[in-house]
């Protein structure tokens, strides 16, 4: 009997470890799901100029997934577990490469891009992968108005002007425009800001 007891103990123990270490992979940490895959496949039908598979597909896919932080974690820089500035690491302040910090950068007027011509090709592939995040965040509207301002007709509109800024940013990276390229990126903060005034405790 005593031996019976042992034995399943280990095989429970192991189960544990086993369990543990499925959930504690790199790509887990930050989130309960890694929507990295998702956001990056809508991202590359933003690319291809087709925005309405990647509504259909948004739709979709904001059902797979529980939680609006689970999303926004991706915003952090590279090296925190988000998606980073473009699809290569940015140097070579590693800080500096995220959506939101790169952002914030070049919607300050008084940053202006200093090499628009090397960081063009970057800028659109955040900004796909802005808009992208922007429609399952659509996707996630509260289930019905809260207080103080918190309704789901503010939050739709805000994902949707974060949405069409974004894509006027990558729209002004294509054709390498840098001062279009700040006033977009100022446009897609303020958007985030406005949010988050509201709905971000
Ligand atoms: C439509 C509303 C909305 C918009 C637009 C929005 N956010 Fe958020 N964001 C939220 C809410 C709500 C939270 C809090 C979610 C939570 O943690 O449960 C949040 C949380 C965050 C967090 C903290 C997540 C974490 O736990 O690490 C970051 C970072 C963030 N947002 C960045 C951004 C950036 C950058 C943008 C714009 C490019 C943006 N958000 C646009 C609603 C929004």
């Amino acid at each position: 009997m005593a031996t019976k007891v042992r034995m399943w103990l280990a095989i429970l123990t192991l189960a544990a470890v086993l369990i543990f270490v499925s959930l504690s992979g790199p790509t887990q940490a930050a989130g309960d799901k890694d929507m990295r895959p998702d956001v990056l496949k809508i991202a590359g039908m933003y690319k291809s100029g087709k925005a309405a598979d990647a509504e259909t597909a948004a739709i979709k896919i904001a059902k797979a997934f529980e939680e609006t932080s689970d999303l926004m974690h991706l915003f952090r820089a590279r090296n925190k577990g988000g998606i980073g500035w473009g699809r290569a690491p940015l140097g070579p302040n590693p800080a500096e490469d995220g959506l939101e910090k790169k952002l914030q950068l070049l919607a300050d007027p008084k940053k202006p891009l200093a090499n628009v011509a090397k960081e063009a090709a970057a800028a659109e592939e955040a900004a796909h992968d802005l808009a992208a995040m922007a429609q399952l965040i659509r996707n996630k509207t509260p289930g019905k108005d809260g207080p103080a301002g918190k309704t789901k007709k503010a939050w739709n509109e805000w994902s949707e002007q974060m949405r069409d800024a974004s894509l006027e940013l990558a729209k002004a990276a294509g054709a390498k425009n840098a001062a279009g390229i700040a006033k977009a990126a100022a446009k897609v903060n303020s958007t985030c800001n406005a949010c988050h005034a509201k709905f971000k405790e």
